[in-house]
């Protein structure tokens, strides 16, 4: 086990039937860079049952944050939905993952586009103050079907522009735009949709997407990265890996399992 650590569960959230979020301690070996995700699982039978999670917490944070459907079936997600306080999780040592911010070219504005839990990810990038320094506006879409799945809404907010570390970058930066699509809410439609219509744009007061300017990070629905990445490959936006910046940047990591 030594790939990975062994950390307490702090607390935890249970949003909807399918949706939870935990917190757990932090080896304070642990580091990471907002957008990065990492092994997490459990110990079963004397062996570790891991899967790739994103860091919902910032990376100053004392403890770790971790969002999470729940599969009936799912091998893990199954066992870690019943998760309680004081229980034991295993957190690899080794995080890792494509969105993050210097594998983004320069630019003005920072789109970070999940459906899902895939909003985990832009949880640690929207508490960074380094993202807010590198771009005027920060734009998080965050595409659910159904309201109650728009989990962090609060935090967003409320908390967040009364955070002390954080506050004034989210109040003057940051922009959440909150879409359903299969109930009524203020914000409706697919995130393709909504750009694809340039409702979006008209929403948040900003011009359509421009490859001078616009950066975007993607995560999420598997279908919505394939649209959405062609979409970007249409107006000439490249795709951003490892040690070669793009104007776009996409979680290949993401399990909807
Ligand atoms: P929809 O309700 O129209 O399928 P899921 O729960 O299946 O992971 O979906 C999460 C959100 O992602 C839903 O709002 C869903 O919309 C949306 N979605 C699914 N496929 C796509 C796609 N190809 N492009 C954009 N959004 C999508």
């Amino acid at each position: 086990m030594s790939n990975f650590n062994r950390e307490h569960v702090t607390h935890v959230v249970h949003w909807t039937d399918s949706l939870f979020s935990f917190r757990t301690s932090r080896d304070q070996s642990f580091r990471f860079e907002s957008g990065q995700f990492t092994m997490l699982g459990l110990e079963i039978d004397g062996k570790p049952l891991m899967r790739a999670y994103s860091l919902a917490s910032a990376h100053y944070e004392d403890e770790l944050e971790f969002f999470s459907i729940k599969v009936p079936d799912g091998p893990l997600t199954s066992r870690l939905q019943h998760l309680k306080e004081g229980d034991t999780v295993l957190v690899g040592r080794k995080p890792t993952g494509t969105l993050v911010h210097h594998n983004l070219l320069p630019g003005k504005r920072l789109y970070l586009l999940g459906t899902g839990t895939g909003l985990a990810p832009f949880l640690s990038v929207i508490k960074d103050p380094e993202v807010y320094e590198r771009f005027e506006h920060v734009i998080l879409v965050h595409g659910c079907r159904q309201v109650a799945e728009l989990a962090y809404g609060e935090l967003i907010n409320k908390r967040l522009p009364e955070d002390e570390i954080v506050g004034d970058f989210v109040k003057r930066q940051l922009i959440y735009y909150p879409t359903v699509t299969r109930e009524p809410f203020v914000n409706r439609g697919r995130i393709t949709d909504l750009i694809s219509s340039g409702r979006l744009f008209q929403d948040i007061n900003m011009p359509a997407f421009d490859r001078e300017n616009d950066r975007v990070e993607i995560c999420g629905s598997p279908e919505m990265v394939k649209d959405l990445r062609a979409c970007l490959n249409a107006q000439g936006f490249s795709e951003g890996a490892g040690n070669r910046p793009g104007h776009f940047v996409v979680e290949k990591a993401f399990a909807d399992a």
